[in-house]
């Protein structure tokens, strides 16, 4: 793959020990779920580093100092339903102000193209750092319609987080929207012919609801 300015690659040793977990098609809902929301907090960590912050005055028991925290009301997160819900525990885990949207997209599994279904974002979002999240990123077509999505709405700070990407999908949302930094664990190897993720882990909103 093309080497993108606007792609990271969160490679951690813990990383990778989290997604062997969820790879494996043996385990089950309950661990997978909780594996996917700390992965997601693990990504969060790295990939909010640029967070907005703004100072203020603490007092400790001997004088008072400014100190810098995380500025109010400007991150949103919206997942990419459904199996990007799995993911918002574990960025709120570390950002508990954050405002949460909701995007609905499901992809046709004949044509793989996504089809939107809801849209339900906080108020004043073009104002904030939005991270969209889905553990899967494939074709790439869901991540760049909800990108888009939220650009028509105004949003101008928009980041992707996705745990497992192919390379075409990056590449997909890399070239649409290049004003936007994309975060993923793993490029994986390519899609199969049913636009599944190669290795992967099977169908990302089946595994964390239990609906296979
Ligand atoms: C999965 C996944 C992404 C999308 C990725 O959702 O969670 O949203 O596919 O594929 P793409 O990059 O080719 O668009 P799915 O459509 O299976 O819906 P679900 O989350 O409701 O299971
Ligand atoms: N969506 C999933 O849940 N898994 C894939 O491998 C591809 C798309």
């Amino acid at each position: 793959m093309q080497k993108y300015n606007n792609v990271f690659i969160l490679d951690h040793p813990l990383i990778r020990h989290k997604l062997a977990i969820i790879r494996d098609k043996n385990t089950d809902t309950k661990q997978f779920r909780e594996i996917i929301k700390e992965l997601a907090t693990l990504m969060a960590y790295e990939s909010f580093k640029d967070v907005p912050t703004q100072e203020i005055e603490v007092e400790t028991p001997l004088e008072i100092t400014k100190q810098t925290v995380v500025k109010e009301n400007s991150i949103a997160i919206v997942p990419i339903l459904r199996a990007g819900l799995g993911m918002v525990d574990g960025i709120l885990a570390l950002f508990p102000a954050a405002k949460v949207g909701h995007i609905g997209l499901y992809r046709d599994e004949e044509t793989l193209e996504p089809h939107e279904y809801y849209c339900k974002l906080p108020s004043n979002i073009e104002d904030k750092v939005v991270m969209v999240v889905d553990p899967m990123l494939a074709t790439g077509g869901s991540a760049v319609d909800a990108i888009s999505m939220l650009k028509k709405r105004g949003c101008k700070r928009i980041k992707l987080m996705s745990i497992i990407a192919a390379p075409v999908g990056v590449e997909k949302v890399a070239k649409a929207h290049p004003d936007v930094e994309i975060f993923v664990s793993t490029l994986d190897r390519c899609l199969n012919d049913k636009g599944y993720i190669l290795p992967g882990l099977g169908d990302a909103g089946d595994r964390i609801f239990g609906t296979k």
